[in-house]
């Protein structure tokens, strides 16, 4: 059993005009140590895959189908008293900002305090636990930074107490949404080292959520490939990376500028938004491979030697 096991998830809101739907039969599992990206444009529903695991969806919002199984839990049965136990314990979030995880009225000592006493009420060393996170985090000076407000700190140091936080609780999964966005190239570099070795060294699972396939290549073990609410490729980082096979992962691919100043090729046209019905796969208004069976069936995602792949090409 992996410790986390996404299943079927169909997730949609409830808006004036009915019920739309933007998650479509999303599944995904993640070993212990093992970093999992999720990529994909902007509005492709990485975020609402997250919060679903985390439970911290919009009020609108509605899992109509699918199951979240993570330890020996299956979080979607769980009552919100239960999931607040496992949120930040068990499963601890990373945003894209980290403001809106830190109080700006508490110090960083009171904050990773009180997380400690939420997560762990047996425990007596708190505050050589919140030391220790601290520098496991590699903050200079760890035992003046206790004493700092967020607004004292950079936005890199910010995003290393939040991973603070994580380490503090033994967070079994760590999801990140975009961790490094807000932060400078150098920055970005070092916070994702951290998470990289913190998922060595404490066997901790990670979701990366990116649009950086830089990033993704430098860190992950899987790759997932997100289009209009569907995992449209699945595969190891490797494979994704030597053979890419859906045509949304290759134009992907084809959109970064390379080093040696290969003339980059957008994407052309955009994602279909929450109002448009397209018939067939999702993605046939911008394929340059379309073929007629495109726009009437969306194909299933299937096995294509290492990959799942759901595209009519690999049918
Ligand atoms: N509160 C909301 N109400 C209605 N639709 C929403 C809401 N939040 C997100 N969506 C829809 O869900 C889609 C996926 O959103 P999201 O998961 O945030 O995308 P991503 O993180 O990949 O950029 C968006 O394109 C949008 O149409
Ligand atoms: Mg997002």
């Amino acid at each position: 059993m992996s410790l986390l096991d996404v299943k079927n998830l169909n997730l949609g809101f409830n808006l004036s005009q009915g019920f739309k739907q933007v998650l479509y039969d999303v599944s995904f599992s993640l070993d212990k140590g093992k970093m999992l990206a999720i990529v994909g444009e902007s509005g492709c529903g990485k975020t609402l895959t997250a919060m679903s695991i985390l439970n911290l969806l919009p009020k609108n919002a509605e899992i109509k189908e699918g199951n979240i199984f993570f330890k020996e839990y299956n979080l979607l049965e769980k009552k919100e008293f239960q999931l607040q136990k496992i949120r930040g314990k068990n499963i601890a979030l990373i945003p894209q900002d980290p403001m809106t995880s830190l109080n700006p009225l508490y110090t960083i000592e009171n904050q990773i305090v009180e997380i400690i006493k939420t997560h762990r009420p047996n425990e007596k060393k708190i505050k050589e636990i919140a030391l220790k996170s601290l520098k496991d985090v590699k903050i200079p000076n760890p035992e003046e930074r206790l004493k700092s407000y967020p607004h004292e700190l950079s936005g890199g140091m910010k995003q290393r107490i939040i991973i603070a936080m994580a380490l503090a609780c033994n967070a079994d999964l760590i999801i990140a949404d975009e961790p490094t966005t807000a932060l400078d190239v150098t920055v970005q570099a070092q916070i994702m080292k951290l998470l990289k070795e913190i998922k060595e060294t404490k066997n901790t699972a990670i979701i990366l959520i990116t649009h950086d396939l830089g990033l993704v290549f430098e860190n992950a073990d899987y790759v997932a490939v997100m289009y209009a609410g569907r995992i449209v490729e699945y595969s190891s980082k490797k494979e994704l990376f030597e053979n890419p096979k859906h045509p949304y992962t290759k134009a992907l691919f084809n959109s970064i500028p390379d080093i040696i100043g290969e003339k980059l090729i957008p994407i052309e046209g955009q994602p279909p938004s929450i109002n448009d019905s397209i018939l067939g796969c999702p993605f046939n208004p911008r394929c340059k491979y379309v073929m007629d069976i495109c726009t009437q069936k969306n194909p299933e995602l299937l096995k294509n030697n290492e990959s799942m792949v759901s595209c009519w090409l690999n049918s």
